[in-house]
């Protein structure tokens, strides 16, 4: 949280500035730290400052890679080199402060780093301290104090803003070594706690969390880890999900299907009852032509009796496709391989069956 908002703030720090132009006046009273974001300001715009003389002069140092305010492709003031630091008003490199002398708020980078520095430097990214040099209440100092030392606490009172609105985000730093804590109370140095344990504030917190609920917190800023089991738990999942939408349209289809086949097979029974009816009455009236008087042996009784089936079917075969496809294979084959071609073929599978 805190470093987020620090970062937060940095950015801000570099949006606003005077209005003032390069030769301009200016006047230097009116520089000062901004209430809340404890911003540096001056009368003169972003690419000045206001000098003693109260003038407006381009800026003769920075300390960002990338300043804002500049144009593009426009001339820069150089870096700082080592040994030296930009102060806020960026008017000229100057050399590093010693031990105990003043210093700009936030600007551990302006003081002299200890001979042990190599120890002291905070490599967490918390920004506890710059190569083990420490500005407290604006003065230069070593963070070197051991554990129940007595230490120096410097708590500042950030404005910061929320979803629920404005709220006050307390920063406090201290002259400990990176591990341990300056305990505003005590002015003592403590060793920072462990997850779990009860905190007042994210400084106390090794996790450099301390949540609402008083205990100290995860890192946030560690990314979160699963176990395999979420990720197994999740591919589970993944192929329960396929495979179940595949099942259940498979069976929605399947009962589809089945209606569609009793549909078409209520069809064709009564199509073979019709023509059963039709065959009976063609009979009927053959035997009736057949039982009169001179008709008995004729060549046309020879030719429709060989089978002592009626042949004058044929014609409604003529188009029906060869024996043994169609419905018979629709009709033993559950496989439903049929289309509408096949509802012409009911008589094929009824002489089958009679034959
Ligand atoms: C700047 O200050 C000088 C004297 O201090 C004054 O004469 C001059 O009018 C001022 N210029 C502006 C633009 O205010
Ligand atoms: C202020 O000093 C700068 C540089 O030293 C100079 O260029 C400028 O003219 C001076 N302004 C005034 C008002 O004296
Ligand atoms: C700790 O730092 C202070 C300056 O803040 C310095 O005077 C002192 O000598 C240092 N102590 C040790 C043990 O390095």
């Amino acid at each position: 949280m805190l470093p987020l908002s620090l970062v937060f703030l940095s950015c801000l720090a570099l949006v606003y500035a005077g209005s003032a132009n390069k030769g301009d006046n200016c006047t230097q009273a009116d520089s000062r730290l901004q209430t809340g974001t404890f911003q540096f300001f001056d009368d003169c715009n972003s690419v000045t400052y206001c000098a003693s003389n109260g003038t407006c002069l381009l800026k003769g140092c920075r300390r960002d890679d990338f300043p804002f305010g500049y144009a593009k492709g426009a001339h820069l003031p150089d870096k700082c080199d080592v040994g030296q630091f930009c102060p806020d008003e960026a008017d000229a490199c100057q050399p590093l402060l010693s031990v105990d002398s003043p210093c700009q708020l936030n600007r551990d980078d302006e003081c002299e780093a200890p001979p042990n520095a190599d120890a002291l430097r905070d490599t967490t990214n918390r920004g506890l301290n710059f190569n083990g040099a420490v500005c407290l209440n604006n003065v230069c100092m070593w963070a070197n104090q051991t554990a129940g030392n007595s230490c120096t606490v410097e708590n500042t009172a950030y404005i910061a803003y929320g979803p629920s609105g404005e709220f006050i985000d307390i920063v406090s730093r201290g002259n400990c070594i990176v591990g341990l804590y300056c305990d505003s109370t005590s002015k003592q140095c403590m060793a920072e706690k462990a997850l779990g344990a009860a905190c007042t504030a994210d400084k106390e917190c090794g996790s450099w969390n301390c949540l609402s609920s008083g205990t100290c917190g995860p890192d946030t800023s560690i990314p979160n880890h699963v176990g395999t089991g979420v990720y197994v738990a999740v591919a589970i999942g993944i192929f329960v999900g396929i495979f179940g939408t595949l099942l259940g349209l498979f069976m929605l289809h399947r009962r589809q299907r089945d209606q569609e086949r009793e549909k078409r097979m209520q069809y064709w029974r009564e199509q073979n009852a019709f023509h059963q009816n039709l065959l009976q009455m063609r009979q009927t009236a053959r035997a009736s032509i057949l039982s009169l008087p001179g008709h008995g042996n004729s060549a046309r009784s020879t030719m429709y009796g060989r089978d002592g089936m009626p042949s004058d079917e044929a014609p409604i075969l003529q188009h029906a496709a060869p024996k043994g496809s169609g419905l018979r294979h629709y009709m033993g084959d559950d496989s439903s391989e049929y289309d509408e071609g096949m509802m012409m073929q009911p008589t094929t599978q009824r002489n089958d069956g009679r034959f």
